[in-house]
């Protein structure tokens, strides 16, 4: 017998996890539909890995071959490892601890932060919408929208600060890789950024929890989805679980020591239009561990038409419309119930 408690009651599968044991789950979880053993493992260590202090390195060689390489990373897997960023590793051990301090106050403490919508500023919650999904996912969240404009929540104390600190660092870290991605596609250095409004763009700033779950081959952390935004720069506290598709099989994705796990959106791939392919991912669970991952999603500005770069469009027809990033954030939010793509909605033919 499944736990007594009903599902879309659960508002936070961490502390569902913890009352329930080992005991089964709750069947609005089973949702694992592709068998664990599609699994590609001898491709894992195959995903491309980036050195970023190459390709913003001076020596016009050095990053001319890093350019080249960037681009083979995007086009062939939409997903690379990236090493030397510069980012300190006291820093990452700083947000990854205040970010399980976080999932770990009382829900009492964290249900001022309660989802109210997919652009409020600051949301707590688990799965994506219990109340609205069939099927719910093992993970709990907080998503934060931290630029244009910063906002966090004012606990644990120090978290707001160092927090701050990793989101401008990782959009100087995607602003750099979007300058090495326009030239790999022979576009203007600053072509991406200008066209997208990328200094005043979204970014999101998202903390997953997945508590060890006693039944890991039935349950999934999230289904396979790919992310809205240009960019997403990813890590997490050591734990394994993220999976990307490539040549049809999932890959699982086995970290360097303090890099950063990044990989294509559909904004990205609208703009390349359809070089850049968006990467589909999920995250898979075990039962042992508890996995956190910080997923920063790096946009364009909200208000600004989004379509192929017109540098592009010289040589080749446009495979996909233009439209307003804020409108296909919303249609994204929609149709990822239904397990399909948003660029489904903006596809040209
Ligand atoms: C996401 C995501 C993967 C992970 O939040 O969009 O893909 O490993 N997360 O948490
Ligand atoms: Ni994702």
């Amino acid at each position: 017998m499944a736990s007594a408690a009903s599902p879309s009651e659960i508002t936070s599968i961490k502390a569902f996890a913890e009352s329930n044991g080992s005991s089964p789950i709750p069947f609005t979880y089973h949702s694992l539909t592709e068998p664990r053993d599609d699994v590609a493992d001898h491709l894992a260590c195959s995903i491309p890995v980036i050195d970023f202090s190459h390709l913003t390195s001076h020596d016009p060689q050095i990053h001319a071959s890093t350019v080249h390489q960037l681009a083979n990373a995007c086009a062939q897997w939409g997903f690379f490892l990236l090493t030397n960023h510069g980012i300190s590793e006291k820093l990452m051990e700083e947000v990854m601890e205040k970010s399980h301090e976080f999932h770990n106050l009382p829900l009492e403490e964290k249900e001022e932060f309660a989802d109210k919508g997919p652009l409020t500023a600051i949301r707590h919650g688990t799965s994506f919408h219990p109340q609205a999904e069939k099927l719910h996912y093992w993970r709990d969240y907080l998503k934060v929208i931290t630029l244009p404009q910063f906002n966090f929540p004012h606990k644990p104390p120090g978290y707001k600060e160092v927090a701050f600190e990793y989101s401008r660092k990782i959009r100087g870290v995607a602003r750099e890789l979007l300058i090495g991605i326009s030239e790999s596609l022979g576009l203007d250095a600053e072509s991406i950024i200008e066209s997208t409004g990328f200094d005043s763009g979204l970014q999101i700033f998202a903390v997953n929890l997945y508590p060890p779950c006693p039944e890991p081959d039935l349950a999934v952390g999230l289904p396979p989805h790919s992310d809205h935004g240009l960019l997403t720069l990813l890590t997490q506290n050591g734990i394994g679980g993220l999976q990307v598709k490539h040549t049809g099989k999932w890959v699982n994705v086995n970290p360097l020591p303090n890099c950063l796990i990044v990989n294509t959106g559909d904004q990205l791939e609208a703009v390349s239009n359809g070089r850049y392919k968006s990467v589909m991912h999920r995250a898979v669970l075990n039962n042992r561990d508890t996995r956190i991952s910080l997923v920063l999603v790096n946009g364009p500005d909200l208000d600004k038409e989004i379509g192929p770069a017109l540098g592009l469009l010289e040589k080749e027809d446009p495979l996909f419309k233009t439209m307003k990033y804020r409108d296909y954030f919303e249609i994204q939010q929609m149709t990822r119930f239904a397990y399909k793509s948003g660029l489904d909605e903006i596809r040209l033919n």
